[in-house]
């Protein structure tokens, strides 16, 4: 599915991704780990076209879209997903929903004088999307809620829910899980391995809770200084030397997250 080939990206002198290689299998949940500061979040943002590498590359089922900006990126099914913007806090939850680009009729003039039809149903079957999104993430009851009112797990939910307003085939998942608690984080897990199972939707997770990391990924890739350090089962990951040092030359927080 995706295919990164030592990739680099520098600010100014520092290696923030330090020639990192990876394969990403179609169908699968990669969970990607690291101490703070590995270049995980980096790796994402030049991968999904919001900073541009240094040198490598990336290619998309075997389509080369090394440094294609965001909505091209979007366009072919490859999200990432963002924190909802401070101004859309005010929209219902439905409406955040809706929202979402996915090639609607009405912007053109023409569209506007002789699609008057069109444009209604179009925003009908939206809505009707919307609804089976909220419906899919069991937040039904959110649906009419304004979007800044709903808690941070909930807002996750509805960021993951974004993803489903379009044909994704790939996204990407920065600490879902950050801030949340454990039910909320059950729900997004459950959610993520059903979109996985009934959609074939690929993932590559990044996260510090272990427990999230083992329950949803069928791969786990752990990073550190810019360079994939290691790649297997958790287990096989928490039991590898070279991981153990990189958490623990980091301090006590990685190393407990480790431990997880
Ligand atoms: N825009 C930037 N300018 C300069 N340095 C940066 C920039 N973005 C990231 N870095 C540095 O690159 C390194 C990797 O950062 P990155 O955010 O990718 O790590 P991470 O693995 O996501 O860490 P965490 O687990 O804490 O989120 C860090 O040392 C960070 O300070
Ligand atoms: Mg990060």
């Amino acid at each position: 599915m995706i295919e990164v080939e030592d990739l680099h990206r520098h600010f100014g002198g520092f290696r923030a991704v330090d020639g990192a290689t990876l394969r990403i299998e179609p169908k699968t949940i990669t969970g990607l780990i690291g101490p703070n500061g590995a270049g995980k979040t980096t790796l994402f943002n030049v991968i999904a076209g919001v900073l541009p590498p240094t040198s490598g590359r990336v290619t998309m089922a075997g389509e080369d879209i090394t440094g294609l900006p965001p909505h091209e990126l979007f366009h072919k099914g490859l999200l990432r997903t963002f924190q909802i913007a401070h101004e859309f806090h005010s929209m219902t939850c439905q409406e955040n929903l809706m929202m979402v680009p996915g090639g609607q009729t009405g912007e053109t003039l023409w569209n506007t004088w002789f699609g008057r039809k069109r444009i209604a149903d179009e925003e009908r079957a939206l809505r009707a999307k919307a609804d089976e999104v909220l419906d899919f993430l069991t937040i039904s009851h959110l649906r009419d809620q304004k979007a800044g009112q709903v808690s941070g797990g909930q807002k996750k939910l509805l960021e993951l829910g974004r993803t489903m307003m379009v044909d994704a085939k790939i996204v990407f998942l920065d600490e879902v899980g950050a801030g949340v608690n454990r039910t909320l984080l059950n729900t997004i897990g459950d959610a993520i391995l059903r979109l996985n199972k009934e959609r074939d939707y690929t993932f590559v997770v990044i996260e510090h809770d272990m427990d999230f990391i083992g329950k949803i990924s069928d791969h786990v890739i752990c990073m550190a200084e810019g360079k994939v350090l290691a790649e297997g089962s958790l287990a096989e990951i928490k039991a590898n030397e070279q991981v153990i040092e990189a958490y623990l030359g980091t301090g006590l927080k990685n190393k407990d997250q480790l431990a997880g």
